[in-house]
C-alpha cells in the first residue's frame, strides 16, 4: 500500500508535518512517496492508495503551487476514486485561514470522488500548526497518518 504526500513550503514549516506524516505512515508498515510541490508530479496518483496534501495559509488558502498541482490532477478526474485523502497546514496565526485552507484542499479531494475522514478528537479537517509544529501538532500528524493507513486498509486490505 502507498501513500503520495504532495507539501508546499517556502520556511520549512509545513515540511515539518509532512516529514512527520510521512514518518508516522511508514512506522504503519505504508510505503509513501514524500514530495515537494515543486517535485511531485500527478502522473503518480493512479498508482497510489491515498494522497496527503500540505500547504502553508496564503491568505487564508493553500499556496499557488498546491493549486496548480490540483489544477493539473484534471488529468486523473474521474479516476481517483478509490483515493483515501487528507489535508494539513501551517498557518502564522490562530483562526488566520487554517480550515480554510484545509477545507479547500479536502473540496478538491471530494471534487475528485475521493473518500475522507475527519477527527472527532479535534484539529477535525486536519492538522493544522502555528508556524512550526508544536508536539501537541505533531501528535495530530501522527492521527492523520494512523486514519489514512487504517482506512485504506478496511477498504483495500
Ligand atoms: C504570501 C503569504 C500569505 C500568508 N497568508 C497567511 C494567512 O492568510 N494566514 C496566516 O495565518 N498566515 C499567513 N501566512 C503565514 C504562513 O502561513 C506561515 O508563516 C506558515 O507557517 C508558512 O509555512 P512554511 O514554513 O511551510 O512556508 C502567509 C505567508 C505568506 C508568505
Amino acid at each position: 500500500m502507498k501513500v503520495l504526500i504532495v507539501y508546499d513550503s517556502r520556511t520549512g514549516n509545513t515540511e515539518k508535518m509532512a516529514v512527520k506524516i510521512s514518518e508516522a505512515i511508514k512506522d504503519n508498515g505504508f510505503e509513501v512517496i514524500l514530495k515537494k510541490v515543486d517535485d511531485a508530479s500527478v502522473d503518480e496518483l493512479p498508482n497510489v492508495n491515498a494522497l496527503i496534501l500540505g500547504s502553508p495559509v496564503y491568505y487564508g488558502l493553500p499556496s499557488g503551487k498546491i493549486k496548480q498541482f490540483i489544477d493539473e490532477s484534471v488529468k486523473y478526474h474521474g479516476k481517483l476514486t478509490h483515493l483515501v485523502g487528507g489535508a494539513f497546514c501551517s498557518a502564522g496565526g490562530t483562526h488566520t485561514g487554517s480550515e480554510s485552507t484545509i477545507l479547500a484542499l479536502l473540496d478538491s479531494m471530494l471534487i475528485h470522488g475521493m473518500i475522507i475522514q475527519g477527527n472527532p478528537h479535534g484539529n477535525h479537517y486536519g492538522p493544522a500548526a502555528i508556524g512550526s509544529p508544536d508536539d501537541k501538532a505533531l501528535e495530530h500528524c501522527e492521527k492523520l497518518a494512523e486514519r489514512v493507513v487504517n482506512l485504506v486498509k478496511k477498504l483495500y486490505q
